[in-house]
């Protein structure tokens, strides 16, 4: 090389470290956000992607830094890598215009100290419906900061949504508590997210019944609601689609007008005036510090005969689209699943371009089964079992899932099923950008499930007995990643696969080779080489090749979510 080019290839190649170093100490520096990563949307947290093995703490426990101290190292035991606590309103305002973040320091010192990262749950105007966080000097001025009122006329303690005094109280303590976490966290990111509020909506009736809540309903609907159902009419959710034509699909009209003289309108109007609020001052703590923002919701429960049963105006999947239209700078609306068809509601939430995060859930061994599912079939950015802190919540919440878990931390089903969450971590992300991972989560009462990924379709079934095939383990999930044409990773528990080619109706899939193994540092590190007794599933190999199959696959035993690697080959 002459010495002239020699110089401008160093010079071109200082040239690009020096990009690539500009570009990585600015993708570290950028506060936590969402970005679209292949065909989903993920949580970037320091540049990279990141998921969220989170828990949450009991409502208080974080209102006391005495408390949290012990509970931290557990949750880190526990593998988590984030928890959620409350911050409340009365906590960091005793006195209007007072602020003391005294608390929230010293909660960032601890999370720091255990190197847990934190999402911190805004409780103000509302948690669970009530006001029960907001400081008594605005509890205590009605007059001031009005109330919500029910059908016979009685006030009840929650903060009407309809108030722009209440609005703004809230507003104020919110940007000012935004700002500090600018100042005091804006370079080190432990705070990842912030849930606006917890579970908002009325409780005990469909809908305000104040006088000015009785005006406002008998106005017409905001235009920005209705040209936003126009605009969006052939993707509207089918929840709200079949309310707006059953009443005519009108593009103006007073909210009984446009969605009919029923409780479906009164739930909307709610919800309309919920998200405005709400947007309000998630615009307002954007504008200090714009970190990604998600609510929660209380879902319907079987039993409840309608809204005010479940609080009415929450963003449910009947008010979703109202939510989007009302509330553009909130990021993700996020269900609180405790239902046993979890599968079910988070369907229901991950539609429409709507990312998943499941804030509140079950943490026993039901709830690892529910995280391995809305990671691996709903690309969800994390999971986050409820009352993290009190250990005996995450021993069996399920009478059926069976009664003689493990005590002993690092023994819990979540400790055990988030150690493999982490080993995975890269390799989860990886995918669900690629679209290249499923999950199933199976039971009694749903015991197979049939998944095309890649060149194959994985029959997966709940782990039968081998003599007595009607003998199943009360529950079964499995989270499958297609690492090329013949070629799987498998984390499993209680499941058993089966493996048949999608394009061809005469081959068999064989297992070329099974490796027990775990992830270091995103490395696999192959273990035992399994077969005979470990993948034998079915003797009877008339009966397997009249079905088309080869008799043997994977085989999850009960002992926590273990991995398996395969490759695959086809007879015929
Ligand atoms: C759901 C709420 O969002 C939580 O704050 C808490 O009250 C739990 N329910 C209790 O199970």
């Amino acid at each position: 090389m002459k010495t002239s080019t020699a110089i401008a290839v160093l010079l071109f190649n200082i040239a690009t470290l020096a990009a690539t170093a500009r570009a990585q100490t600015g993708a570290a520096a950028a506060i936590p956000h969402l970005e679209k990563r292949g065909v989903t949307t993920q949580l970037i947290v320091d540049g990279q992607p990141w998921l969220i093995l989170g828990g949450e703490t009991a409502n208080t426990a974080s209102s006391s830094l005495d408390y949290m101290k012990p509970v931290w190292p557990r949750l880190a035991r526990l593998n988590l890598n984030t928890v959620l606590v409350g911050v409340a309103w009365d906590w960091v305002e005793p006195v209007e215009g007072k602020f003391d973040f005294a608390l929230v320091d010293g909660l960032l010192a601890q999370a720091r100290e255990n190197k847990l990262r934190v999402v911190f749950i805004w409780f103000a105007s509302w948690k669970n419906g009530l006001s029960s966080f907001a400081p008594v000097w605005v509890k205590a001025d009605q007059a001031r900061f009005p109330r919500a009122r029910l059908k016979d006329g009685r006030p009840v303690e929650v903060l009407t949504p309809l108030s722009d005094a209440n609005r703004e109280a809230d507003a104020r303590a919110y940007v000012a508590f935004m700002r500090h976490l600018r100042e005091v966290d804006g370079k080190k990111h432990t705070v990842l997210m912030i849930q606006m509020q917890n579970e908002v909506g009325l409780l005990g009736d469909s809908r305000d019944r104040s006088p000015t809540a009785d005006e406002i309903f008998a106005k017409p609907v905001p235009a920005a609601l209705t040209d936003y159902l126009q605009k969006n009419k052939s993707t509207l959710l089918p929840e709200i689609a079949s309310v707006w034509q059953a009443a005519g699909a009108k593009t103006t009209g007073t909210w009984a007008e446009v969605f009919g003289a029923t409780p479906a309108a009164d739930e909307l109007f709610m919800a309309w005036h919920y998200a405005r609020y709400m947007d309000r001052l998630t615009e307002l703590g954007k504008a200090e510090y714009p970190i990604p923002v998600f609510t929660n919701t209380w879902i319907v429960q079987p039993e409840d005969k309608g809204p005010g049963d479940y609080p009415s105006g929450g963003p449910e999947p009947l008010t979703l689209e109202v939510w989007r239209a009302g509330a553009p700078h909130i990021d993700l609306n996020c269900p609180d699943i405790y239902l046993p068809n979890f599968t079910e509601w988070v369907a229901r939430f991950h539609r429409n371009g709507n990312p998943l995060f499941v804030p509140e859930s079950r943490g026993d061994a039901g709830g690892v089964a529910n995280a391995f599912y809305a990671i691996g079939q709903h690309a969800s950015i994390g999971y986050s079992p409820f009352g993290i802190d009190n250990t005996g919540r995450l021993v069996v919440l399920r009478p059926d899932l069976g009664a003689s878990a493990p005590t002993d931390l690092e023994n819990l089903p979540l400790a055990k099923g988030y150690s493999i969450l982490k080993q995975l971590t890269p390799l989860i992300l990886e995918h669900q950008a690629k679209g290249t991972i499923a999950a199933v989560s199976l039971d009694t009462k749903h015991q197979t499930e049939d998944v095309a990924l890649g060149n194959y379709t994985l029959n997966l079934d709940l782990r039968r007995n081998r003599r007595n095939p009607s003998q199943v383990p009360p529950l079964g999930y499995a989270m499958i990643f297609s690492l090329g044409p013949d070629e799987y990773l498998v984390a499993g528990c209680d499941v058993q696969v089966i493996f048949s080619p999608r394009n061809s109706t005469t081959d068999i899939a064989g297992l070329a080779s099974v490796e027990a193994g775990t992830f270091v540092d995103g490395r696999w590190v192959p273990g035992r080489k399994l077969s005979g007794d470990d993948v034998l599933l079915n003797y009877d190999q008339a009966a397997a090749a009249a079905a088309g199959q080869s008799g043997s696959g994977l085989r999850f035993g009960p002992d926590g979510p273990a991995l398996q690697r395969v490759k695959l080959y086809l007879y015929h």
